[in-house]
Formats: structure tokens, C-alpha cells, sequence
């Protein structure tokens, strides 16, 4: 990110998610807050979205790792967790919809710099901040995730669910492993939710195609993509961390779980969305 500025992919990320309720009616993921937030009307965003077609399966995919975290998490609320956190949140709007009201405590983690404008562009938009909600300013580069959430009333001693969508691909390995560790050192019943994608020179020449592509863009806004990940190696690393349950969608089977009718081929690598829990 460039010093002192707000994350310009989290703009990104949120314009996706505001296109797919237009342009797919929001049929993976349903957030009625997502262009509100943005503050742009539909007709450009769905213009926009119109003009770079290519972004499709971005979208998309932000699409189904949203929804595969939201439903992950209602299923853990079920089961008793109480608390929330939404690391790197960008302009995610689960804290201003959540379903269980009080049931459930959240902190939203973020880069200082995004996490102010985001505040800007809440009141913009006139969304409440909800009772339930404190946020928590920290560089996930600078300051230890463990400090920054104690400081913001986090109780270390209740099993807690982590969001962390749209962040590990722009941390240095340390930072990620390092939030990683901390994750795995609370109480059982933890769960955390991030995506990630395979190594670029492990694509098929078409998907190393596009994901140069999407690279040059996020790199050209200032936030390169640094790390990878494969899960021929993450999950042993995962599993020695105490992350005894991991489920992982790489392209097919997110495919076969929202597309089972899809009839295109689909790359066998590419991005990925995994849950870990400690049990
Ligand atoms: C692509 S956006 C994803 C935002 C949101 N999770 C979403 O899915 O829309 C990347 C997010 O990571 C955050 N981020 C990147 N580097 C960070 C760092 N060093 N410390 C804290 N947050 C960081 C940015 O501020 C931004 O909110």
C-alpha cells in the first residue's frame, strides 16, 4: 500500500462485490449494503463492469469467498462463538448486517490509512456503526495482531472466528505466518477463513495469463501481490500449527459446490478459498 493512502484494492474489491448484486443479482453472495457503501450509483458500476468483461471471474470469485466465509461463520455462531474479527476488512459490510445482532461481538482490523476512510465513507453513506462493533487500527507489517486486538477489549480466552479475505496475497510470508500463529494459539473452536492462490509458475499458460494480467493491474495501484501459497505444503504447515480441520476449494471444487452445472472446463489451480479451525 502506498504510505499514508487507503487501500486501493479494497475499492476494487468492493466494487466487485456491489457489481455482482447487479449484474448477477447477487446470487453467490447477497449484501445489500454493497453499493451503498461505495457511494456510486448502479448504472456506473454496472457500466464499468460491463466495459472490462475480463474481470468476470474476479468478481466472481470475491463473490464465493465472501459467501464461503458468511456461511462458515453462521454455522460456528450456531455452535456457540461469540466473537468476530474481520481482518483487513476494507469496505466488507458484515459488521452493518450481521444477522445475530448482540449474539455477536466484531472487530474490524485494517491498515490505519483504509481503516479512516472507510469511517469516512460510512458516514458518507449513513450507516450506523452497530454496538457490537470496535475497531481496531493495525499494520499487520508493523504491529503484532496480538497487541493490536488486546489494546481494542479482545478477550483471548473465547474461541473466535477470523475473516481474512483479499489480504494474504499482499503480506510479506512472516506477516501471514506470523498472524497465522496467533490464530492457532487461541482456545479451540477457532476458525479462520483466507483465500489465497497457487504459485504463478504452477498455472496452466492460460491462468498464468490472467493472473499476470490481474497482477500488473494491483501491482500498478500500489499493492503488489508478494505471496503464494500450495497447499501440497500449506496444510502440513497449518496442521504443525494445531489447525486439525481444514477445508480447502481450489478452482473445482468451488466450481462443483456453486457452479454444478457449469459446463466450461475448469483449471485444476489457480485461487483458492480455506478454512482452518483447531478443534
Ligand atoms: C483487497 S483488500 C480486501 C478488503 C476486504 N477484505 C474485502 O474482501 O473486500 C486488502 C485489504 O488488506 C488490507 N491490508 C493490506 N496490507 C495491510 C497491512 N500491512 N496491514 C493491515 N491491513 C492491510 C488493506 O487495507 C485492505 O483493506
Amino acid at each position: 500500500m502506498e504510505a499514508g493512502q487507503p487501500s486501493r484494492t479494497a475499492w476494487a474489491a468492493a466494487t466487485h462485490r456491489a457489481a455482482h448484486q447487479i449484474l448477477e443479482q447477487g446470487r453467490i453472495f447477497c449484501d445489500p449494503l454493497a453499493l451503498r457503501i461505495l457511494g456510486v450509483d448502479a448504472e456506473t458500476v454496472a457500466r464499468e463492469a460491463a466495459e472490462h468483461p475480463s474481470r468476470r471471474r474476479m468478481r466472481i470469485f470475491i463473490a464465493v469467498r465472501t459467501r464461503f466465509a458468511e456461511d462458515a461463520l453462521a454455522r460456528a455462531v450456531e455452535q456457540g462463538v461469540r466473537q468476530l474479527v474481520v481482518l483487513g476488512a476494507g469496505l466488507d459490510t458484515y459488521v452493518y448486517r450481521n444477522p445475530f445482532g448482540d449474539r455477536l461481538r466484531i472487530f474490524e482490523v485494517d491498515h490505519p490509512a483504509t481503516q479512516a476512510w472507510k469511517r469516512e465513507r460510512l458516514a458518507e453513506a449513513a450507516i450506523p456503526l452497530p454496538g457490537w462493533l470496535t475497531f481496531a487500527p493495525i499494520d499487520f507489517e508493523r504491529e503484532a495482531l496480538a497487541d493490536g486486538l488486546a489494546a481494542a477489549g479482545f478477550v483471548r480466552e473465547q474461541p473466535t472466528f477470523f475473516t481474512w479475505l483479499g489480504v494474504v496475497p499482499y503480506l510479506s510470508e512472516e506477516a501471514a505466518w506470523s498472524t497465522l500463529r496467533f490464530i492457532a494459539s487461541l482456545p479451540k473452536g477457532t476458525q479462520v477463513v483466507f483465500d489465497y492462490s497457487d504459485p504463478p509458475e504452477s498455472l496452466s499458460p492460460e491462468a498464468r495469463a490472467t493472473h499476470d494480467q490481474r497482477a500488473e493491474r494491483v501491482a500498478a495501484l500500489g499493492e503488489a501481490w508478494v505471496n503464494y501459497f500450495e497447499a501440497e505444503k500449506l496444510h502440513p504447515r497449518l496442521r504443525a500449527l494445531g489447525f486439525d480441520e481444514i477445508e480447502d476449494l481450489g478452482p473445482p471444487q468451488i466450481a462443483a459446490r456453486y457452479f454444478p452445472n457449469r459446463a466450461a472446463p475448469i483449471p485444476d489451480r489457480g485461487g483458492h478459498v480455506l478454512r482452518a479451525t483447531t478443534t
